[in-house]
């Protein structure tokens, strides 16, 4: 079945491979997306060795990089029996390797060479933000729980100093058997996370635990790790998004036309980094993002409510929903009939954003937007000064190509320290990700 060896291997460039960019988005990408929380970006050494359920790997893989994953697939010679490393290199747009003594891919090519230069294995492994062996055999498993390095995988493991997870996948006496029971107990000692198999049909005839965990849970476990040892892990924050409503009657309603999009990516930024994140919803045009709690609230008085019940005990709180400024005084309990004119008194809501600036309680930072058609800057400033804010970003309601309810916009963010950073027209996820990690500064 093998028709690629150490021989056949093509010239790979650069080591170690997530250094460089694929040439082509990865295969992964163009499939259905999933959450990227945590995952964006990150490096992952995928481990693949000689079990039968190596084939899934790929959809592991698939499903990684279409998080955004940057996969680095490390193959045992057995993996390579059972599955081709090609299979992989379509997937992640990175040379798949195996053969620790590969000449091509062994050291960094010459120009790189001196005192950075490191054999492939080190790189790897250094590089990694998390180190993932699935499915992991009960050969693989007893060598690295005795720290026998006798090949590529094995040998990166003994050099990695990121998070490691392991899921085993054997036949059921295989995985009962003292031995690999002894190896298991001896890895979670070690620190290494093992996701157990499932039980079930085998592939070898049999019936029993030790089938592969499905790729989703393996990917879901993946995501809560580099999550948890995101740069923003420990940190707690509260992110409002989306606009409120206010009804004039059981049928109509006062509202505007934010869609939620820049909250919800704010929201889904620290996610990513790792911080605690309670979304504060009011109507939202577009989904949360997953592994973020939801706390809904559509109206002015349900929003300020749940802000300042849960606001002051964060770190950073971002108020990035539209909130109305009026709501009718009276709610007709019965819909209002068409008959000529109709005026509408209207009161003030509560302002949120003032009300917080001055309890404060434990935030770190506290931000807010300021949507303005004109002297938009100055007036930015005088709301961040008037409303005790550490942090302001300016927009207005249109710019060419963008604005409210759309994909992208132009901002400036405004510090009280004085920073100013001035964001051209870019997705608000972009912008989203500036906001993000300008405030992990200033924390
Ligand atoms: C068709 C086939 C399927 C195999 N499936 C598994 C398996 O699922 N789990 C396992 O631990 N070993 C399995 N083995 C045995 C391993 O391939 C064998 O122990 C090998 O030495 C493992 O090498 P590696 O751990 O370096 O990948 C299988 C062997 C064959 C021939």
């Amino acid at each position: 079945m093998r028709s690629i060896g150490p021989s056949g291997a093509k010239s790979s460039g650069a080591s170690p491979p997530w250094k460089r960019r694929p040439a082509r988005p990865p295969e992964g990408a163009r499939g259905r997306r999933t959450s990227r929380l945590g995952i964006e970006g990150r490096k992952i050494l995928v481990g693949v060795t000689g079990g039968v359920a190596a084939y899934k790997a790929l959809e592991i893989v698939r499903l990684l990089s279409a998080s955004g994953a940057r996969c680095q697939a490390v193959l045992t010679r057995s993996a390579t029996e059972l599955i081709r490393p090609e299979s992989f290199e379509a997937l992640t747009g990175r040379k798949a390797v195996w053969d620790l003594w590969a000449s091509d891919t062994m050291f960094r090519p010459p120009v790189a060479f001196g005192p950075e230069s490191k054999p492939i294995h080190i790189d790897m492994a250094q590089s990694a933000d998390l180190f993932l062996v699935a499915p992991a055999t009960a050969n693989v498993l007893a060598k690295m729980a005795a720290g026998i390095a006798d090949d590529l995988l094995t040998t990166a493991y003994l050099a990695a100093t990121c998070p490691v997870v392991v899921a085993p996948a054997m036949n059921v006496y295989m995985w009962n058997h003292p031995a690999t029971k002894r190896s298991v107990a001896r890895l979670v000692e070690d620190g290494v996370r093992v996701i157990e198999p499932d039980e079930g049909d085998l592939a070898c005839g049999y019936r029993g635990k030790g089938r592969l965990a499905a790729p989703e849970r393996i990917a879901l476990v993946v995501h809560e790790m580099l999550a948890a040892k995101g740069p923003l892990s420990g940190r707690s924050v509260l992110v409002t998004a989306g606009r409120t409503e206010e009804a004039l009657d059981p049928v109509r309603v006062l509202t505007n036309r934010s869609s939620g999009r820049m909250g919800t990516e704010i929201a889904r930024a620290f996610a990513a980094r790792g911080a605690d994140v309670l979304l504060v919803a009011g109507v939202l045009s577009v989904d949360p993002p997953d592994g973020v709690r939801v706390i809904e609230a559509t109206t002015a008085r349900a929003m300020s409510e749940a802000v300042l019940r849960e606001g002051p005990a964060r770190d950073v709180v971002v108020m990035a929903a539209a909130v109305g400024d009026w709501r009718p005084k009276a709610v007709s309990d019965t819909k209002l009939k068409r008959a000529g004119e109709l005026r509408l008194d209207l009161e003030p809501t509560e302002d949120i954003v003032r009300a917080l600036g001055e309890k404060r309680g434990k935030i770190r930072v506290l931000a807010g937007f300021a949507l303005e058609t004109e002297e938009a800057e100055a007036r930015g400033l005088e709301k961040m000064e008037r409303k005790n804010l550490d942090l302001i970003v300016v927009n207005r309601p249109e710019v060419p190509g963008g604005g409210i309810g759309r994909g992208s916009t132009e901002a400036v963010l405004l510090g009280r320290d004085g920073y100013r950073e001035a964001i051209g027209l870019s997705s608000k996820d972009a912008i989203a990700a500036r906001i993000v990690d300008r405030i992990a500064r200033m924390l």
